[in-house]
């Protein structure tokens, strides 16, 4: 049993403050123009460029808003971090450690080669080969993700159908990936129809707030601070942060950690979340993305606000005893 006696401590700044620090982040950021939109969906490659929202949700239910956030778009690969959840708080920390894992693999998100040199292992809950492993263990299939999904969300959520038909007549990428797994004995249900399911999830669509409230719930031991609903216990939070922390950013999980000390996850039609365990989470949402597929306005507004907000893990100060 996870020992849930030690929590993260400290408090983020007064609301007012917090509301400076997330507009000036926002006014920080929003001239940036690298990047490039995704494209590899077809659906995807016609976002504006310019959208650009910040989200901060706290754990006391105060949010903050600025930009673009009510405007709706694909969740992507940032469902991949909920469906686990909800398959952690079916199944325990144990099982879900023997049958996922939670290594990187320094491959890229979609890597079929990870998966040849790890001898079918799925390696990690938020690469393809984990996420569809992972889609696969939801007892209750398609209705419990999305029922799960909207849980964390305080609100009912539905499918972009233009993006879901455009992602599901392109993923045969996905498709290999679900069929390698079958034949390492890695994958629990039917392969297409698993596919056919993490398409679905993907193509959720949710907002920038939507995604803070979502990144809040984890950082509130798995109540949503909103709807004061319970969506998964405290220990499944504890899980969920870690896989995030390995690898919720794919080949830049190391460097995203380093800069800015928080586990957060990004999906390829420009998202970011970001949690504060015990404080709150951060949502961001700016399609063009970086060479590793991670939102560029995203990084560097979350790396500011890090560091603005005090939201470092690794932060500490001496004791006072100790000068
Ligand atoms: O599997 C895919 O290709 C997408 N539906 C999700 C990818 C994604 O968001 C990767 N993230 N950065």
């Amino acid at each position: 049993m996870t020992d849930l006696t030690a929590v993260s401590t400290g408090r983020l700044p007064d609301r007012d403050r917090v509301r400076r620090i997330v507009d000036d982040a926002h006014a920080r950021f929003a001239g940036v123009d690298e990047g490039r939109v995704a494209d590899y969906i077809p659906a995807l490659a016609s976002a504006d460029p310019g959208l650009f929202g910040l989200s901060m949700v706290a754990v006391d239910g105060a949010s903050h808003d600025v930009g673009d956030t009510d405007h709706p778009f694909s969740i992507q690969s940032i469902s991949k971090a909920f469906v686990y959840a909800l398959v952690c708080q079916d199944l325990g920390h144990d099982e879900v450690l023997r049958r996922i894992g939670v290594d990187g693999t320094g491959l890229p998100f979609d890597s079929v080669m990870a998966l040849e040199l790890n001898r079918g292992a799925p390696m990690n809950p938020m690469v393809n080969a984990g996420a569809l492993a992972t889609t696969s263990l939801v007892a209750g299939g398609w209705e419990a993700v999305v029922d799960g999904l909207s849980a964390f969300a305080g609100r009912r959520l539905e499918v972009d159908e233009g993006v879901y038909a455009s992602e599901a007549a392109t993923n045969r990428r996905n498709q290999a990936i679900a069929r390698l797994l079958q034949s390492y004995g890695t994958i629990y249900a039917d392969p297409l129809e698993t596919t056919d399911v993490y398409t679905r999830q993907c193509s959720l669509l949710v907002t920038t707030h939507d995604l803070g409230v979502m990144a809040a719930t984890l950082a509130d031991g798995g109540v949503n601070p909103i709807t004061h609903e319970r969506v998964v216990d405290a220990a499944v939070c504890l899980d969920v942060l870690a896989a995030l922390a390995t690898a919720g950013l794919y080949e830049q999980s190391g460097q995203w950690l380093a800069t800015i000390g928080l586990p957060g996850k990004s999906g390829v039609s420009g998202g970011i979340i970001t949690i504060a365990p015990g404080k709150g989470g951060l949502a961001t949402f700016s399609p063009p993305l970086d060479v590793a597929g991670n939102s560029v306005r995203g990084r560097l507004a979350t790396h500011h606000l890090s560091q603005a907000l005090g939201l470092n893990i690794f932060a500490s100060a001496p004791h006072p005893d100790h000068g």
